[in-house]
């Protein structure tokens, strides 16, 4: 075996330090130095060096997070000081009572206790330990007293350093703190599992958990997965006097702590804390369900001590509740465009996280049986960042046998038609052609942006233009003319006048619109693009067998037979010869490589925008020829940034990938 000369040793060591370094810039301040290119070189470098020279291995070494073998177990870690848990307060009150006690117990007058208040994060309590400098167990909290050995696991999660940083290393320091999943991060692994048919994580603490919980370090290692530093147990070789030193310290050893912990000197400033972070919850990158207000000074937080298993100079100060209780007052059905029936409860009114929740989806009989909801049953309900409200459970305990239990309509509750539930389909669907719920839904898809884009022509309008009978398929609409118009409530001159110049206008729209605009089941406008760029026309489009379309890549089996069936259900191709007569034109595309002003650009898109939503964003970059991706890669050319970018933000900065702000974004698609 080769022996390794002097410099090979500095080098290995050299390698070892910038990727710990450039780690900690990208991980835990979010703000990398170099480009991912450039970080992998260094790591490939190291990786063959010590391949070569495997006794240069060191466990802090970065090449070293991911371990080998799965384990059969976990095997215990008895915390040498107890991992405490927290006195809860839930209103301004307790908040009061619990600073009323710090004063009486300490002796110390109202002013002169200072607080810390962080946020509360909602993830999975664990410890690391550092002997030297580098990290040698990683541990769950478990139950205060015994946790879990996770040291495999935890040494995969980025921002928890290997080896400490900074020139003030401690001989020995257990550093506590809470491992969290990204709200975003969560969404992507469910859908992920979702695809691959795996159960689904109920919420980003459960998906955090699971991941430090897991016996193979290499699946830890691929889910994302971040520490917040928030205190320690265990320090040697270093003083410390207070708790935002302690933290100061911890972000100096290269731990990430959060930005909004703040120091307050009255309680006053710890409620004006409270209010503020409750405000901007909803809108941070992770969940957290409250605030945490620690006693500054160590001295203090000695002589209050603890109380069984909580301190007495620390309170969790929690927010209200995402989940509330709430009952059931009936189970409507709703049907859609393409006739799916939905159940959808209609619940007691109830403030669910600051916003009102009157109505959940339950969406499809499968689910409202799984879950056993019954009309008259008292219900948890939650909202989970901007996700439609849903029932999380029956609260059985509270039935008194009055609740009733619901079937799926055997007929359609709008237009009276048979409803059926297709063999392998979990929704039952309306079979009435005419239904007036699937046209108004059709009708307003139609008429939305992105598709014809009638300015003007919203959902109520069209509504009253069905219930009289004035149309019945969007064909309808080009034959409108001023008098029926003016049967409509509320209508005047100018603005008929309005609606039939924005209907003439969307007579020629372009090829991705007007497929889109089809409503064609399981076409969404991206599909349409495809359609459109491969099939040049509604006509050759129209011909093609679903062998053909399956040729198509992204069109699969279930969306071949969707366009393959819409082109051969009769009824739809009246429709199609209505629009031609009715003046639309069905534009033709030129062979050819097609430039437009996009052509060949690929965007992301992170944060909300506060002049579009996602998808008209999205609508607007297709429309110019150019792709969204979900995920940032070297491929990305921009990454369009609104309010509170996500991760994807980091990782354009460290690719180097060109950023767009909204106003950039907006001069860039002449909006
Ligand atoms: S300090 C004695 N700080 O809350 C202090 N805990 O109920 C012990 N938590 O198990 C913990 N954010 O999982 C502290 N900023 C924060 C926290 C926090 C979340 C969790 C932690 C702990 C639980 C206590």
């Amino acid at each position: 075996m080769p022996q390794p000369d002097k410099k090979i040793i500095e080098r290995v060591k050299e390698l070892r330090d910038k990727i710990n370094y450039h780690n900690y810039r990208y991980y835990v301040l979010d703000s990398p130095e170099i480009s991912d290119a450039e970080y992998d070189r260094l790591f490939d470098e190291l990786s063959e060096l010590e391949k070569k020279y495997p006794e240069l291995i060191t466990p802090d070494s970065p090449t070293q997070r991911v371990g080998p073998a799965p384990l059969e177990e976990f095997k215990t870690v008895r915390h040498t000081l107890a991992m405490l848990s927290l006195n809860k307060a839930t209103s301004e009150r307790e908040l009061l009572d619990f600073h009323r006690r710090v004063q009486e117990l300490s002796g110390i007058s109202e002013n002169e206790i200072k607080y810390t208040a962080e946020p509360k994060f909602d993830g999975l309590a664990v410890e690391v330990i550092y002997h030297g400098g580098v990290l040698t167990t990683g541990a769950t909290r478990g139950d205060g007293l015994v946790g879990e050995d996770v040291t495999l696991n935890l040494r995969t999660v980025k921002s928890i350093p290997l080896k400490l940083l900074g020139n003030e290393i401690p001989e020995l320091i257990e550093v506590r703190g809470e491992v969290i999943m990204n709200k975003e991060d969560f969404a992507r692994l469910n859908k992920e599992r979702e695809k691959a048919g795996e159960p689904l994580f109920a919420n980003p603490r459960n998906a955090a958990a699971g991941s430090v919980r897991q016996l193979d370090p290499r699946i830890t290692s691929t889910r994302p997965l971040n520490m917040f530093a928030y205190g320690i147990g265990r320090i040697e070789g270093k003083t410390l006097t207070n708790h935002w030193e302690t933290l100061l310290y911890l972000k100096k050893l290269g731990f990430r702590v959060s930005q909004y912990t703040e120091l307050c000197t009255n309680i006053d400033q710890v409620r004006a804390y409270y209010k503020k972070i409750l405000e901007i919850r909803n809108d941070l990158p992770y969940e957290i369900d409250g605030i945490v207000i620690k006693v500054n000074d160590f001295d203090l937080q000695h002589k209050l001590g603890e109380l069984s298993r909580s301190p007495r100079w620390a309170v969790a100060w929690k927010f209200p509740p995402q989940q509330e209780n709430t009952v059931v007052k009936d189970i409507i059905v709703s049907v859609g465009r393409t006739g799916a029936l939905t159940p959808v409860a209609i619940l007691e009114p109830v403030r669910v996280g600051g916003v009102e929740v009157s109505r959940a989806t339950l969406h499809n009989e499968d689910e409202v049986k799984k879950k056993d909801i019954r009309i008259g049953d008292t219900v948890l309900v939650q909202r989970a960042g901007d996700v439609i409200p849903e029932v999380v459970k029956v609260i059985k305990s509270k039935r008194t046998g009055k609740e009733k239990v619901f079937t799926m309509p055997e007929r359609c509750p709008v237009c009276g038609s048979k409803v059926e539930r297709l063999e392998g389909e979990a929704v039952h669907r309306c079979t009435g052609m005419a239904c007036p719920a699937q046209i108004k839904e059709n009708l307003a898809h139609f008429a939305s942006k992105g598709a014809m884009d009638i300015d003007g022509l919203g959902f109520k309008f069209l509504e009253q233009l069905v219930d009289k009978r004035i149309i019945k398929d969007p064909a309808d609409l080009y034959f409108l003319k001023n008098e029926d118009l003016m049967k409509m409530d509320r209508m005047g001159d100018k603005l008929a006048e309005n609606l039939l110049n924005a209907i003439d206008k969307s007579r020629k729209p372009d090829l991705t619109s007007l497929i889109y605009a089809l409503g064609i089941r399981n076409v969404g406008y991206h599909l349409a693009g495809v359609l459109a760029k491969n099939f040049k026309s509604i006509d050759n489009l129209a011909g093609q067998s679903v062998e053909d379309l399956k040729r198509i890549h992204e069109i699969g089996p279930i969306v071949a037979e969707s366009i393959y069936n819409f082109f051969h259900n009769p009824k739809n191709l009246k429709i199609l010869e209505k629009l031609k007569k009715g003046g639309v034109k069905f534009p033709v595309e030129e062979e050819g490589p097609e430039q437009k002003p996009l052509s060949g650009q690929t965007f992301v898109l992170t944060g909300s925008l506060e002049s579009f939503t996602r998808d008209e964003a999205r609508r607007i970059i297709e429309s110019m020829g150019g792709r969204v991706s979900s995920s940032v890669s070297k491929n990305t050319d921009f990454v369009v940034v609104g309010k509170d970018p996500g991760s994807k933000y980091d990782r354009a900065m460290s690719l180097g990938i060109k950023t767009l702000n909204e106003d950039e974004f907006k001069k860039m698609v002449g909006q």
